[in-house]
């Protein structure tokens, strides 16, 4: 099993090894105790929060066979004819159980026709029939096939939650990493399991000693310059309320504050050196793209050289008190006040 990817190897077998989406759990474990199961369902959410591995739990749960489990992959086969092969073979029983389960992945990007052909089966599904449809994105499935099916949304998963079935895989591969750079790839993940542990993977292959933050944001290559850019309008228009509210934001998206502030350091810097001297920007040449130095240059023309090196300085206080602050934003939304207040 060595060889075995982490995602292969470490996928649910059992309802108890789903991390969250507990309302979906708790519905579906009770359908099968009270012989509920439903003949269709569609499950949406964002990627890589369950929604295959549930389909296929589920399609075990209820005695399917392997012979008896299609997996239909929309994405590939958009085609109507694989959904009338589907509605010619769902008439035949089951080779061996109750059931027969078509998992129909990526549901949305079926064609119109297969849709139809799809909702003639799902008006009148044999007895023997679940369907499970699978998607990211619901709202392109039509209100007809909404309509017939019970649908299941999936939420993101929790930083917390994520950690926790990282930790075990952690431990069961002796993967050196510690508490901190762990919660720091769940919280990249951004609520998808699925990229928690395709960057644990990668993690591993990186640095076989001890995996640290530092990694992590080298991997990644950190933040994005679109967002330390928002902050940096907000700054420059002098909206605190737009700066704390876009804060918010990027803790809810997952965002790792100290993470957020050292890229947002090195923002403010390329600010100062433009200040210090229009020639200096040659040293961004490198990291920046031409539109964004062009960015870079408008946001220095209403900062003074003083506000800005004020800034720096603000900041970088403020990362370090993350650590200790009983609110972790409450350090970077201070720094926010202060400098808007210093422009003034
Ligand atoms: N809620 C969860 N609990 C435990 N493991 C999970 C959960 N969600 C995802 N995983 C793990 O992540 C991997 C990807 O999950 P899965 O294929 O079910 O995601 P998905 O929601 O179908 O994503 P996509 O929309 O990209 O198809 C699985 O191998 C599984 O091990
Ligand atoms: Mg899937």
């Amino acid at each position: 099993m060595g060889n075995l990817v982490l995602y292969r190897k470490y996928r649910p077998q059992s309802w108890e090894e789903i991390i969250g989406q507990e309302h979906i759990v708790r519905t579906l474990t009770n359908a099968l105790k009270l012989g509920r199961v439903n003949h269709a369902y569609l499950f949406s959410g964002p990627r890589g929060t369950g929604k295959t591995t549930i389909a296929r739990l589920l399609a075990k749960s209820v005695g399917c066979s392997n012979l008896d489990l299609l997996e239909i992959d929309a994405a590939s086969n958009r085609g109507i004819d694989e959904i009338r092969q589907l509605r010619d073979g769902i008439k035949f029983a089951p080779t061996a159980g109750k059931y027969k389960v078509f998992i129909i992945d990526e549901a949305h990007q079926l064609t119109k026709e297969a849709f139809n052909a799809l909702l003639k089966t799902l008006e009148e599904p044999p007895a023997h029939a679940i369907f499970i449809l699978a998607t990211t994105e619901a709202h392109k499935v039509p209100a007809t096939i909404v309509s017939r099916v019970q649908q299941f949304t999936f939420k993101k998963l929790a930083i917390t939650d994520i950690v926790k079935k990282l930790q075990k895989i952690v431990e069961a591969e002796k993967i050196k990493i510690n508490d901190d750079a762990l919660r720091l790839v769940a919280s990249y993940a951004d609520g998808s399991y699925r990229d928690a542990e395709s960057m644990l993977e990668q993690l591993r292959i990186w640095n076989e000693n001890m995996i640290t933050k530092e990694d992590i944001e080298e991997l990644l290559g950190a933040i994005d310059f679109e967002k330390v850019r928002v902050l940096s309008d907000h700054l420059q228009d002098s909206n605190a309320k737009g700066a704390i509210d876009y804060i918010g934001k990027l803790i809810e998206a997952g965002v790792d504050l100290e993470v957020f502030a050292k890229a947002f350091i090195n923002h403010l810097r390329k600010i100062m050196l433009i200040k210090v001297d229009s020639s200096l920007v040659d040293l961004m040449s490198q990291e920046l793209t031409v539109d964004q130095v062009e960015i870079v240059k408008k946001q220095a023309e209403s900062f003074s050289l003083n506000n800005v090196a004020q800034a720096i300085k603000i900041f970088t206080n403020a990362r370090n008190d993350i650590k200790r602050s009983p609110i972790p934003s409450l350090p970077i939304e201070l720094a926010v006040v202060e400098i808007i207040n210093n422009k003034i």
